[in-house]
């Protein structure tokens, strides 16, 4: 099994640049299908959960062809089929975007149910009550959703029940085709929804109020094929000044978007992070000690829900007593066994944490509980005593492009091996 091997104690410094963000490669690449011409897609971050949406929709016809290290050429025409089974879909959760894109191609989509995950149930229930306000009939049997538009898709007006992101994107993508207007209102308004609705109205779409509780939009023919760049990775940032702030360093992180910082720096400044934005880098350093806060996560603008894991690596370390609410998933705190394998005081009543910060983490092997506990996993170890393994690097693997690389480029000392065994409880060597 391949593990990450790190020796604590020694401060980020150099440079260090931000890929494109997954959250939005992961609707764009899917809605290119939905375009009557090729799209190249740019800053497409190389993460495996790419790797197998590529991979998914070139098994469904789609010409897919890498024309750099993250710039693809893709080409839906010869799209024919609107049916993803089981094996597919469940190896990538956002499969689900199919379902949005096709039904706009199509009129028609046949997608497998996404798998939960670790961080709790995932369900869809709001996405399917956009289509069906469409005018799609949606059926679920034997773990496949079938949606039926044959007859056309209409404008509606939708209020969600809840913030979703991956609703909101979906109903974009069911919508811009639908005939007539559609109202979205309760949206997520995070920088991911505002990418595929600006590459949507590049496409020739008509999608207004992106980035508002309230999105309107007319429905048009035709979409063309277009040349665009996906946003920076707003996590993959904050995690890299999260991890600069954890273990002291300084460290200048390229290719960012500041005003999607905003809340993730306001908050690491409070736990005493040093952060100065310009218009593409931030430069982050630690000022003094580590300050307990409260956090509460939030739909965009609030914190992330996926700063959380990272944010609470600093919280463990610092002078005081911290109260973490999360507000999106009810598992999201599954990483704190791992925490307290290395010294964390971290006690979990349900959706909230509550975290005395200590002097200092002691190394220990450890697992990673999902993508962003994974790479809190990694920050831990950074800023431990001794030595830290950390398993679980295929939920590393789907969201951090290079994560190794990076961080030893900024001086750390980390090395991913294969300890020879099958995956069962770290063992040591003799
Ligand atoms: C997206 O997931 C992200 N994934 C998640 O990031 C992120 O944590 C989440 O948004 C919140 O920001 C992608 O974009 C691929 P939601 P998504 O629909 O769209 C409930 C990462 O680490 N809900 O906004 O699945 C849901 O259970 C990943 O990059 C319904 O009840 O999240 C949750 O409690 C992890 N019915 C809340 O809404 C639905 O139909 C928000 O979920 C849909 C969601």
């Amino acid at each position: 099994m391949e593990k990450l091997v790190i020796r604590g104690g020694r401060p980020l410094q150099g440079i260090v640049s931000i890929g494109g963000a997954k959250n939005a490669a992961v609707a764009i690449l899917p809605a290119t299908i939905m375009a009557d011409g090729p799209c190249v897609i740019d800053n497409v971050p190389d993460i495996s959960d790419v790797h197998i949406l590529l991979e998914i929709m070139s098994s469904m016809g789609v010409v897919v062809r890498k024309d750099a290290p993250h710039t693809y050429y893709l080409d839906g025409r010869g799209l024919v089929s609107s049916v993803i089974e089981h094996e597919e879909a469940r190896r990538m959760r956002a499969s689900y975007y199919f379902l949005g894109a096709m039904l706009s191609k199509f009129g028609k989509a046949a997608v497998a149910l996404p798998g939960g995950c670790n961080l709790g149930a995932r369900p869809i229930d709001q996405h399917l009550k956009a289509f069906a306000a469409l005018g799609c009939e949606t059926t679920v049997d034997h773990g496949m959703v079938y949606c039926d538009a044959s007859h056309g898709l209409k404008g509606a007006h939708i209020i969600f029940d809840i913030v979703s992101v991956g609703a909101t994107i979906n109903a974009m993508l069911a919508a811009v085709k639908a005939e007539g207007r559609t109202v979205l209102q309760s949206v997520a308004k995070e920088p991911h929804v505002v990418d595929v609705a600006n590459i949507l109205n590049m496409m020739g779409a008509d999608i207004r109020g992106a980035g508002t509780d309230t999105i309107k939009i007319n429905g048009v023919k035709h979409l063309r094929g277009v040349d665009y760049a996906i946003i920076p990775d707003q996590i993959e940032a904050g995690t890299f000044i999260a991890a600069a702030v954890a273990t002291g360093g300084y460290v200048r992180i390229d290719n960012i978007t500041p005003k999607h910082l905003e809340t993730i720096v306001s908050r690491i400044r409070e736990m005493g992070g040093e952060i100065t934005l310009d218009e593409e880098c931030a430069y982050v350093r630690r000022r003094g000690p580590l300050l307990a806060t409260n956090l509460r996560t939030m739909p965009h603008p609030g914190f992330p829900t996926d700063m959380v894991p990272q944010a609470t690596v600093l919280l463990a370390l610092a002078e005081g007593t911290s109260v973490v609410q999360e507000g999106i998933w009810s598992n999201r705190f599954r990483y704190a066994d791992e925490l307290r394998r290395m010294g964390a005081r971290f006690t979990v009543d349900g959706k909230t944490a509550i975290i005395s910060g200590v002097d200092s983490l002691s190394g220990a092997p450890v697992a990673s509980t999902d993508l962003r506990a994974g790479a809190a996993m990694v920050i831990a170890g950074l800023c431990a005593k001794g030595v830290t393994e950390v398993g679980g690097l295929e939920y590393i693997d789907r969201g951090y492009e290079n994560f190794v690389g990076k961080l030893k480029a900024l001086g750390a000392d980390i090395e991913r091996i294969d300890d020879g065994t099958d995956g069962g409880l770290l063992v040591r060597e003799a």
